[in-house]
């Protein structure tokens, strides 16, 4: 089989750390281990430069048809006074939109060799090793009335409606249980079921589909605010956390800092499952932005990019053993104390994002 994959690099560093992964993904498809056909498109402010919108008819329906769209980050300075509806943030959440990606999948993996970058102790975070599925398409953040209204006496009344239905709970979980399986089998599923309607029926859903499609699993079920304060207090209980967009948000955002560094973290947002050929739509990117502050210098990060196309590998293409080997090559470089410089901590000497590339792509040849 030949892989479709749409590369958009996007603004700021994402063209340096994409160029990365086009090193890897080209290697990868030369020495056979899996035959990529790699496209490339435009989105945010790259693509308003050129086509005056944040990305082109002709991209998106490349986006639709590809097996998998990777995408660095948009954004930056530049483009602060382009219209609203053109900004570079319009580009990505178009992508996120009609390709109807619901699903949004964070790891929070700390390596050994950088557990002492963590805003926790090393022994808390050492070898952690979890996934947030956050749902993103339902909740509060769209749900209808949503408003601001003038009650005329100086006072206004703000509106938002946490909606959620039998559907979107079934297949947010579902793809959290057939996470777990893969892993260590064990699912966290997480709402505030005692004050909010949406979590009484998140629980309900959750727990029937565990019955009837996944008895194997291990189900257990937190309170929001009490995971938020068990993500901190000892993270590696966790296998696979399922949760709905706001507490999603939240929580990865502080999961993200037991691992030490923006630049090294990925992510995917998973769409439905086509019915006939089993393939479902996808995006990876990284979670950091397009640091327009070392844009052009040379010295971002690549890991969180490159670690998206082992994520890619993992869950549009299946091919786990392959995404294994890539994440091992990773974990072997930070072994060896290369550092870029936002990993640096004490270390004296830094590579930059091509030496990065370069030296996990060695790994990838020996591992
Ligand atoms: P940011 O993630 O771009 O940068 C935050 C800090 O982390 C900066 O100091 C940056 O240099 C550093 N950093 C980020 N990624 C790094 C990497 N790979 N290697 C080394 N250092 C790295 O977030 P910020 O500064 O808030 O936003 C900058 C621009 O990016 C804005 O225009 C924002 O809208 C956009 N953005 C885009 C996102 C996306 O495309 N998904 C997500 C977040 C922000
Ligand atoms: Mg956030």
């Amino acid at each position: 089989t030949t892989y479709k994959l749409l590369v958009l690099p996007g603004d700021g560093i994402g063209p340096e750390v994409m160029a990365e992964v086009e090193k890897i993904a080209a290697f990868l498809t030369y020495e056979g281990f899996v035959k990529f056909e790699v496209e490339k498109g435009l989105v945010g402010g790259s693509a308003y430069d050129v086509h005056r919108c944040a990305i082109s008819e002709d991209d998106m329906e490349r986006a639709q048809a590809a097996d998998a769209v990777l995408l660095a980050a948009v954004g930056g300075p530049k483009w602060d006074n382009v219209p609203y509806e053109l900004r570079p943030e319009a580009g990505l959440l178009r992508l996120r939109k009609d390709m109807q990606l619901f699903a949004n999948l964070r790891p929070a993996i700390c390596y050994p060799a950088l557990a002492d970058a963590s805003s926790l102790k090393r022994e808390v975070v050492d070898g952690l090793d979890l996934m947030i599925v956050r749902e993103l398409t339902g909740g509060v953040y769209f749900g209808e009335p949503k408003q601001i209204i003038d009650l005329g006496n100086g006072q206004k009344r703000a509106i938002d409606t946490q909606v959620y239905d039998t559907y979107e709970i079934e297949r947010i979980g579902r793809i959290a249980f057939e996470l777990a399986r893969k892993r260590r089998n064990k699912v966290t599923s997480s709402e505030k079921r005692n004050v909010m309607k949406s979590g009484v029926l998140w629980h309900e859903v959750i727990s029937a589909l565990h019955v009837r499609e996944f008895p194997d699993v291990q189900l257990e079920h937190q309170l929001a605010d009490a995971l938020g304060m068990q993500l901190v207090r000892r993270p590696k209980q966790f296998d696979v956390i399922v949760t709905d967009n706001l507490f999603g948000d939240m929580l990865s955002d502080v999961a993200s800092m037991l691992t030490g560094s923006l630049g090294m973290l990925p992510s995917a947002s998973l769409g439905e499952r086509n019915a006939t050929t089993g393939a479902r739509k996808a995006l990876y990117e990284p979670v950091h932005g397009s640091a327009p502050d070392i844009a052009g210098k040379g010295i971002a990060n690549p890991i969180a990019m490159i670690s998206s196309l082992g994520m890619a590998l993992r869950y549009s293409f299946n091919m786990d053993d392959l995404a294994d080997r890539l994440d091992r090559s990773i974990a072997r470089v930070l072994e060896k104390g290369l550092r870029t410089a936002d990993i640096a901590g004490g270390a004296t000497k830094t590579i930059s994002t091509s030496e990065m590339g370069d030296a996990i792509l060695e790994e990838l040849k020996i591992a």
